[in-house]
């Protein structure tokens, strides 16, 4: 049987007709850039997230950036992150002329550690970004209170985890502002790239609103150097659509997560994915940890079966970061988790059948290469 690692088409088969005709209709009304179809997402997307405002992006970088830029941070300022992320995170910061300074993630959670946030903190410091790596909330109560002693605001990179939860709040209402990618393959997937910010604050959101479209506050009448950041109205109508769906998605992502567990619980040679307590994880990806990481994933894909990794190299190790000077051991958590991570399929149209053959496949593989 093959498993592929994700499978899109099978996401919008069912919603082919619905999106279809929503397309027909931006194209019918011209409302291409920004505009009714992406404001109609809007008006939907804060509310989902718990927040009073979402501003629809052309990505989730263009959600970090723009947060960044709306809050002051530029250059010779710091920002800290978790080296743990994909490179937008970091790019981002670099973007504003500022320097990512990293904190290393928790062992269990994957998510910064806040036990090391204080002492990153420097007279530099402009913002922190946790990132909810994998569509699990990083443990924000600590992370929030240290932020508020040292007055910096914090910008939530839930860029992959759209509807994921702490205490019962939802990813995105918890800082400042909240940040979303709805890359194809997110929880939230357009059908090309798009991205969102969401927060209370309405200023932040008036800023923000600002420079996603060239500064300006009127048209022609530019208040600020700005950029062109707008959502494409295609993407805000498909995302209302496929917005109605996300529950349900996180719903059965959250089910099978739960039987592989169940199935791979005995796995002595794994580590499972955690949810934490007071959390709910999403699952946009199922990362277990294991040794001979690059060996399994071969011998996973020689049986049909198609992993991931999510991410191979710490940013604090990429080449583009080598000025930083930051290398090997900096981060041991991070760098570990890194060498070890494997994600394995998970999306929402995954069978009972699919999953178990993933979990027979990978404990036969584990045997074979002599880890158990
Ligand atoms: C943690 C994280 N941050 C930022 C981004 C950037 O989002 P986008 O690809 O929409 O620009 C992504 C998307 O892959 C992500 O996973």
């Amino acid at each position: 049987m093959q498993v592929p690692f994700l499978n899109l088409r099978a996401q919008h088969d069912p919603l082919r007709q619905e999106i279809s005709a929503a397309i027909q209709e931006v194209i019918d009304t011209s409302a291409f850039a920004g505009g009714s179809f992406v404001a109609a997402f809007e008006k939907d997307f804060a509310p989902y997230c718990g927040a009073k405002y979402a501003i629809g992006l052309g990505h989730g970088t263009e959600a970090l950036w723009l947060a960044l830029l709306a809050l002051g941070v530029g250059a010779g300022d710091e920002v800290i992150t978790v080296p743990s992320t994909f490179m937008a995170t970091a790019e981002a910061i670099t973007f504003c002329g500022a320097k990512p300074v990293f904190v290393d993630i928790e062992e269990q959670t994957f998510t910064l550690d806040s036990k090391q946030l204080e002492r990153a903190i420097t007279p530099r410091t402009k913002a922190i970004i946790p990132v909810h790596l994998f569509g699990q909330v990083a443990d924000m109560d600590p992370i929030l209170e240290v932020a508020r002693r040292h007055k910096l605001p914090v910008i939530e990179d839930a860029c992959q985890a759209h509807g994921a939860e702490y205490n019962g709040k939802r990813a995105g209402s918890l800082g400042v502002a909240g940040c979303f990618s709805f890359y194809p393959g997110k929880n939230l997937g357009a059908m090309g790239e798009a991205g969102a910010l969401v927060t209370d604050d309405s200023r932040l959101k008036d800023q923000v609103a600002m420079l996603r479209d060239h500064g300006q506050r009127k048209k022609y009448h530019h208040a600020v150097v700005g950029w062109n950041a707008r959502m494409d109205g295609i993407q805000g109508a498909v995302l209302k659509i496929k917005l109605k769906h996300l529950e349900k998605g996180n719903d059965l992502r959250r089910r099978h997560a739960a039987l592989y567990g169940q199935l791979l619980a005995d796995e002595k040679a794994l580590r499972l994915p955690l949810e934490a307590s007071g959390r709910k994880h999403v699952y946009h990806i199922y990362a277990v940890r294991v040794q001979r990481r690059d060996a399994i994933i071969e011998a996973m894909a020689a049986r049909g079966i198609h992993c991931g990794i999510h991410y191979p190299i710490p940013v604090h190790l990429q080449e583009a970061y080598q000025s930083l000077g930051l290398g090997k051991g900096s981060f041991p958590v991070a760098e570990r988790c890194a060498e070890e991570f494997l994600s394995l399929p998970m999306f929402p149209e995954l069978s009972v059948e699919q999953i178990e053959t993933v979990a027979r496949e990978l404990r036969d593989v584990i045997r074979t290469l002599g880890l158990a």
